[in-house]
């Protein structure tokens, strides 16, 4: 009903590389996945480390549910048994160190399992799914900050996803050092990206993220984050219902049309 249809073919090759469909498809590509957008609504709230992203989409979620939608709340890493075991792996602070690579591929190994059980028949049956970060983390931290190729990301995310993107994805920006900090004072809110990478990586993250938002202005909006946890949550709100009226509008007037 309200999501807008965005087909992104993908094929694999018959050297097993995945490449767009767009173009030239010729017999000897096969096409694996065409996504078809649900019905529902794909939400994504994303951030530097205390950004207050989960304050913010319990307040989403509560909202929401308040106003009579069906909300699928997630979160990554996690949201399914064995994302939630590899959120344990990866986050704990202190836990040997590894490459961008291998954490890009443990937060996929994640990701897939939490679209394929959760995120695709959540928005299947209708539901606003309201995810706390996606793939858009990982192309954050592992890529502009532990410096993965991009494009390696981009294939490991269609792989990843089949393709699935959020309609929406909210940034909540706040400089790094007040980030970590309100980080330092919330019990229990350490983790391993906070405690072993440094100022740097973080910058790195944080400008990868607004420089995401800059690029696709219509999927990305971006909250001041500085401000109190109240004014952020109306705001991010404000931008979720306002996204809904406007795809409701669109969806009837196709329904007027067609
Ligand atoms: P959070 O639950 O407090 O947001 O913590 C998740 C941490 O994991 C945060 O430091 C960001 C990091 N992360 C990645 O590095 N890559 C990813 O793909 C995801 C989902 C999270």
């Amino acid at each position: 009903m309200w999501g807008v249809a965005r087909p992104q073919p993908l094929v694999v090759r018959e050297d097993g590389r995945v490449a767009r469909a767009e173009g030239r498809p010729t017999g000897r590509l096969r096409r694996v996945e065409e996504v078809e957008r649900a019905p529902g609504l794909f939400v994504v709230l994303e951030g530097p480390d205390g950004a207050g992203k989960s304050g913010a989409a319990a307040s989403l979620v509560a909202a929401l549910r308040a106003a009579g939608h069906e909300v699928t709340p997630t979160r990554e890493p996690g949201g399914t048994p064995i994302g939630e075991a590899l959120r344990e792996v990866l986050l704990r602070a202190g836990v040997v160190e590894r490459s961008g690579l291998a954490d890009a591929l443990l937060f996929s190994a994640a990701r897939a399992e939490l679209v394929q059980e959760v995120i695709r028949p959540a928005l299947a049956r209708g539901s606003i799914v309201v995810s706390d970060r996606y793939a858009t983390s990982t192309t954050a931290y592992q890529g502009y900050g532990s410096g993965v190729p991009l494009d390696q990301l981009l294939l490991l995310e269609r792989i990843t996803t089949g393709g699935l993107r959020p309609d929406l994805v909210v940034l909540i920006d706040v400089p790094v050092e007040a980030g970590l900090a309100r980080r330092g004072v919330a019990a229990g809110g350490e983790t391993r990206f906070e405690e072993a990478f440094d100022r740097e990586f973080h910058e790195r993250v944080r400008d990868g993220y607004r420089a995401m938002a800059a690029a696709d202005p219509t999927r990305w909006r971006v909250v001041d984050g500085t401000r109190s946890e109240a004014d952020v949550a109306r705001d991010v709100v404000a931008i979720v219902t306002s996204r809904l009226t406007a795809a409701r509008t669109r969806a009837s007037e196709v329904g007027r049309t067609g």
